[in-house]
């Protein structure tokens, strides 16, 4: 049996070696998703290919920002999970280049990120987002449950929400671009400016505000579903709202780093990362997003797309670079230091 390690340095950084397997080189990766799901990846990848990985986890902003500034010199090969709006940026930006991987086994949405990039980045899982309330918080301080985004400026609920940056976060780049496309621009920094009063703090990861929540520490948090139903079926008093208004959602990507010194094995991670077996043991780390390889199998707590008001995320315009930096500016100046409640 191949002998693993897993060294997790002050850093957070993780080094698995598949021991007793020559390693034909070693990868870089930054990852985007949560960390345990992370850590299975690295693992399955080294036990599978006996290529030894390094790992980070990374908000998608922060990777974003990490690729601009390592342009000349990249020391990541790989980029996987995390929201693909950053990931379209970075391809228009020309910071990747295709994996030239087969994309016929995966669904519509996964294969319009590989349209849009030019085969610079692909889907890897959806998930939609919603809003979480912690059941017994809420009872405790006579709240009423939300059912709308609009609810969310109710000043009841003053210091009540949490919810990431979306400077850092893709998570909440997802929902300040959802809540221009769902009212327009001038009414959703207006509605963003409402509930800001009520915000008791903007996080660096998307999700965290909702992990918050479910220890008590918010009433209310937004962010993925996916990442709300993993608290709620680890037992955490957290229940789901998917907003009346209609919700945005995210394609997770996978890109490999123009530069790439280690380009075989990240060729290699991209096909493993898109190979429905693989996909289908994310339910192991309980990853409840929906798999972007229509093989793979999608575990019954994933949130039903299908059954959530979803609108038309326009990913070419929201993934790209111009409309995300005045998106940012407009909330830095506007939502960051609005009064509170
Ligand atoms: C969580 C979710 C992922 C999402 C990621 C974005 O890990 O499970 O589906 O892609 O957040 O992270 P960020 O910190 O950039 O919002």
């Amino acid at each position: 049996m191949i002998k693993r390690t897993l060294a997790i340095t002050a850093f957070g950084l993780s080094v698995i070696s598949a021991q007793g397997v020559q390693a034909a080189n070693s990868l870089n990766v930054v990852c985007g998703a949560e960390q345990s799901w992370c850590d299975l990846m690295a693992r399955g990848f080294s036990d599978a290919t006996g290529i030894d990985v390094a790992m980070v986890r990374k908000s998608t902003g922060e990777t974003l920002a990490q690729v601009r500034a390592e342009a000349d010199n990249p020391k990541i090969d790989v980029w996987w999970g995390g929201t693909g709006d950053p990931h379209l940026i970075a391809a228009s930006e020309d910071l990747l280049q295709p994996s030239g991987v087969d994309t016929s086994d995966l669904l519509g949405w996964a294969q319009n990120m590989s349209r849009i990039s030019e085969g610079k980045t692909v889907g890897i899982y959806a998930g939609a987002l919603g809003v979480a309330y912690n059941r017994e918080l809420l009872a405790e301080k006579n709240l009423p449950a939300p059912a709308c985004w609009k609810d969310l400026a109710d000043p009841a609920y003053a210091g009540e929400i949490q919810v990431a940056n979306p400077n850092s976060s893709g998570t909440a780049y997802t929902e300040l671009a959802t809540f221009v496309q769902l009212f327009g621009e001038d009414e959703a920094y207006g509605l963003l400016t409402e509930i800001g009063k009520n915000v008791n703090q903007y996080t660096k990861s998307g999700s965290a505000p909702s992990k918050a929540a479910a220890r008590g520490e918010t009433t209310l948090s937004i962010g993925f579903m996916h990442d709300m139903v993993k608290l709620a079926s680890s037992g955490f008093p957290i229940e789901i709202v998917a907003p009346c208004e209609g919700t945005g959602y995210e394609v997770g990507a996978v890109s490999i780093i123009k530069g790439a010194k280690n380009l075989e094995a990240a060729k290699q991670w991209v096909e493993f990362a898109l190979d429905a077996a693989v996909q289908s043991r994310s339910v192991e780390v309980k990853a409840f997003q929906v798999p972007s390889n229509s093989k793979a199998t999608v575990a019954p707590e994933s949130p039903d797309l299908a059954s959530i008001k979803l609108i038309d995320y326009d990913f070419a315009t929201y993934g790209s670079t111009a409309t995300r930096e005045r998106l940012l500016s407009r909330w830095d100046a506007e939502v960051k230091n609005a009064p509170k409640n």
